[in-house]
């Protein structure tokens, strides 16, 4: 196959195709979820677990969703028809397009929160009434009917425009910048929080763990969802990115470099959030509106307050955009493939498909707050359902696919490790410890140990 082929699109260069990864590896998920997240399940033991499963389980599979795409030149379900004709592994594909439709229905929702606190701030910031705070201006706005769904829309129409654009136009070029920025601004503003008085109970909170945490097998599958959601683990957006890779490039140092990356992001975040959380005295685990009520504190005690503010829900939106595109990308490609659709016909229905079911992710937490699952709430339900059980789910496939469906030396041999130790301990990872290890989570999650 040359480098060029049947006039599939292909990133620019192998920097582009790194920051598109990181791109969608970066996003709500290192700021919003898991600081939520981390503040429910405890802090640091959870903490622990999250970093082992990205080392153990996430870096290997993230490889090999690279090498899968890379090798088949193709969406997510057309990846498993290429490689193993006619055997049962498609079903992975097909998961993980239904992935992306639920994940990028309730993303859209929290993307559309960040987008109205951007521009609250450029009108001076969430306008807090006298005797009530930040947690009342958020608690006000998100259970509204009709401006949650407005940020919504518009958040899925800005993604669908740059998909509607294409590959390499539309999504190389913004993280080049945009990226880099957000990294900034969060190191700085983990720097003015850690000295807002709360620097030591949130150390504590995140590197202090509570070794009884460790028996709540919870906290375990609550890491889990975390890193396949943080690196876009799972549902074949990254076997997506790698399909419009040339085989010139080489993948191990840009699964280390992007996981690498995602994980730096979350821990700095939580250092930015966990210090102003115990300063003004707000619960870890008061929920998913937990960085909507933190930050909005940290700008107001900030002299240049609003330009912070300003400045960070522009970043996390365009962070927001750039994953939403890697989800959306997923579903579009599939689709233009399956049924010849162009990829602007594809981006518009299907944006406008993911767009309507969202709605109840959105009014889940005003008009609809009666309807629960299991206690959650709409959204908590489509996130637990994607995250916790599709993705690893899918993850799991992933691995066993490389691990035994596909003849050893070939997998070795489309990965760039070839037949050295690395490469081995990566088969083996994927054959054996990987699959058992999200295995027993499961089980374990569910009661059965
Ligand atoms: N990783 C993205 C984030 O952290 C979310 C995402 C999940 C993107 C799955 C693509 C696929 O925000």
């Amino acid at each position: 196959m040359s480098d060029f082929n049947n006039g599939r699109e292909q990133w620019g260069s192998r920097l582009g195709f790194i920051l598109a990864a990181m791109g969608s590896a970066v996003g709500l998920g290192n700021i919003w979820r898991f600081a939520y997240v981390t503040g429910e399940s405890g802090g640091a033991a959870f903490l622990l677990i999250y970093i082992l499963c990205i080392l153990a389980i996430g870096i290997p599979i993230l490889m090999a969703e690279f090498t899968i795409g890379r090798r088949a030149q193709s969406d997510v379900v057309g990846s498993f028809q290429e490689i193993t004709p006619g055997k049962p592994w498609v079903v992975a594909g097909f998961l993980g397009v239904a992935s992306a439709f639920i994940i990028l229905s309730f993303y859209g929702v929290i993307a559309g929160w960040s987008l109205h606190y951007f521009v609250q701030y450029l009108s001076g910031g969430p306008a807090i009434g006298a005797e009530g705070g930040f947690a009342d201006y958020f608690v006000a706005f998100h259970t509204g009917t009709f401006e949650p769904l407005l940020w919504q829309f518009i958040f899925m129409g800005m993604t669908v425009g740059i998909v509607y654009v294409g590959v390499k136009k539309g999504i190389e070029k913004a993280n080049k910048i945009l990226m880099p920025l957000l990294a900034i601004l969060v190191i700085l503003l983990a720097g003015y929080s850690l000295t807002l008085g709360g620097a030591q109970e949130a150390l504590d909170f995140l590197f202090t763990p509570d070794w009884s945490q460790l028996a709540n097998p919870e906290v375990y599958l609550a890491a889990l969802g975390q890193a396949f959601f943080s690196l876009s683990l799972g549902m074949g957006a990254l076997i997506t990115y790698g399909s419009y890779l040339s085989k010139k490039d080489k993948l191990p140092g840009a699964a280390v470099s992007v996981a690498g990356l995602d994980t730096l992001f979350a821990i700095l975040a939580g250092l930015m959030i966990f210090p102003a959380v115990f300063a003004f005295g707000i619960e870890p685990d008061s929920g998913p509106g937990l960085v909507f009520i933190t930050l909005p504190g940290i700008f107001d005690s900030l002299g240049a307050g609003v330009v912070f503010g300003l400045l960070f829900f522009f970043l996390l939106s365009a962070a927001a955009v750039s994953s939403g595109v890697s989800l959306l990308e997923v579903a579009v490609a599939y689709f233009m493939r399956r049924f010849s659709w162009s990829r602007q016909k594809a981006a518009l229905i299907i944006g406008f498909i993911i767009f309507l079911i969202g709605i109840p992710s959105s009014l889940g937490m005003g008009a609809l707050s009666g309807v629960t699952f299991f206690g959650r709430d709409i959204l908590d339900t489509m996130d637990f359902i994607a995250s916790n059980v599709f993705l690893p789910l899918g993850g799991l496939l992933i691995a066993l696919f490389v691990g035994w469906g596909w003849k050893k030396a070939d997998a070795l041999e489309a990965s760039d490790f070839g037949d050295t130790a690395l490469g081995n301990g990566w088969v083996i990872i994927l054959r054996y410890f990987a699959p058992v290890a999200i295995f027993i989570i499961f089980l374990s999650s569910i009661g059965v140990f």
